[in-house]
């Protein structure tokens, strides 16, 4: 029945919820015609819905040979893909929007509609600037991710965030949006530099320091063998990583991070001004692990952390390979850029320290002059120019 409206002032209430799901492959072979992961997530296939891959260029340096697999892959299974889009591999396909039109572009002259699907194949920074184009473009287009680095197979492809960046600020245009699946191709991952191969590790360690003791001891342990890249070490890190990064979107209570807490970014506030400042020439991996070990110092400095715990993170790191110094700490001004980093949070500063390993808490105030303390500290590690 209609009520007449003799109100003034009238509220009403929305409120509903939305649950999301989605798979994780972890394969081999995932375009060898017998393996059907791909394949069968592909809805309607009798309708045919075109398929816009979008892969990337260092990936294919790599792996020359696999847009002719998908191609036979996409024979052997009747999927209607279009020609390939080629993005430049790493942060350049984030600093400007040239990916984004091509993808916006493509998706006009080929009418592909929501029940299309669009498949990147990439690094972390491919797979976040297709995401936030895929989500964009007709309010959202099925992404099926397939990441093709060990820092995206553990965390940048696991999660919902999309983004690139804009005017020097990282990951400024964005969006929260879950893939439609994931799959993650080990053996992609031979043709990695060995600098890629390491830095995606950065990330397993934080989301261990931060959630768990156990995981965080595996690493330990594992640290010769993840060192040497040895596939069962690596892919049980990346899985394991995967987990906790999906255990912690979906359980946390913030998915799409109304708040302010945001322990998965531990070590990450001077890591985005650390990949800014060094232009980029540092991995977000490389990055990470700085930050990883500037935050774990200032821990212990603070008196959260002992002596113990710090001298294991601080040999993890280093007994991977990580440089924990680099040029970029020289120009980092630690008072502005917690300044800045309180500002892009909204006027109160929200960090993750660690009061034991697989043990973080927020702060909502940082000791500057200690911060630069603990920055200093790495100048002084063992390996430091
Ligand atoms: N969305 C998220 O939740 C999230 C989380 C963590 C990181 N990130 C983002 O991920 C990005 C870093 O990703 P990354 O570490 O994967 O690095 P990257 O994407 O920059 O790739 C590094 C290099 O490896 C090349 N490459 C990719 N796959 C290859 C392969 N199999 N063989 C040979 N070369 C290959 C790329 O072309 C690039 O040159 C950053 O932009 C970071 O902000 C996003
Ligand atoms: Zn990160």
């Amino acid at each position: 029945m209609i009520q007449d409206n003799n109100n003034t002032h009238t509220t009403l209430k929305q409120q509903f919820s939305v649950p999301f799901e989605y798979p994780l492959h972890y394969t081999r072979g995932s375009l060898a015609p017998e393996n059907l992961r791909l394949a069968n997530l592909i809805v309607n296939h009798a309708d045919h819905p075109v398929i816009l891959p979008v892969l990337d260029d260092g990936l294919l340096k790599g792996q020359p040979r696999l847009p002719e697999q998908l191609k036979h892959y996409a024979a052997a299974h009747s999927l209607n893909l279009l020609p390939p889009l080629i993005a430049t591999g790493g942060e350049a396909c984030k600093q400007n929007t040239e990916l984004l039109e091509r993808i916006y572009d493509a998706v006009v002259e080929h009418r592909i509609d929501r029940h299309a699907y669009i498949l990147v194949a990439g690094g972390g920074a491919v797979i976040d600037a297709v995401g936030y184009a895929a989500a964009t473009a007709h309010r959202g287009i099925r992404l099926i991710r397939m990441p093709s680095t060990v820092l995206a197979q553990n965390d940048a492809a696991v999660g919902v965030k999309n983004a690139i960046n804009y005017a020097e600020r990282k990951n400024f245009l964005g969006t929260f949006v879950p893939p439609y699946a994931v799959i993650s191709d080990f053996d992609w991952l031979d043709s990695l530099e060995a600098r890629d191969k390491r830095a995606g590790i950065a990330e397993a360690i934080k989301v261990a320091l931060i959630k768990s003791p156990e995981f965080f001891q595996w690493l330990y342990e594992q640290r010769q063998a993840l060192a040497r890249f040895e596939h069962r070490a690596v892919e049980t890190m990346i899985i394991e990583g995967a987990r906790w990064h999906l255990d912690h979107i979906a359980h946390q209570g913030d998915p799409f991070e109304m708040g302010s807490a945001r322990p998965l970014d531990f070590g990450h506030w001077s890591a985005h001004k650390l990949e800014a400042l060094s232009q980029h020439s540092l991995r977000h991996g490389e990055a990470v692990a700085i930050g990883i070990a500037m935050d774990s110092i200032y821990s212990h400095k603070a008196g959260r952390l002992s002596d113990a715990a710090l001298a294991q993170i601080l040999t993890l790191l280093t007994d991977l390979g990580f440089s924990l110094h680099h040029p970029a700490l020289d120009r980092l001004n630690v008072h502005q850029a917690l300044d800045e980093f309180r500002e892009h949070l909204g006027g109160r500063l929200c960090i993750t320290l660690l009061n034991g390993l697989g043990d973080a808490e927020e702060v909502t105030s940082i000791d500057a002059d200690l911060m630069d303390a603990s920055k200093q500290s790495l100048s002084q590690l063992p390996g430091a120019a």
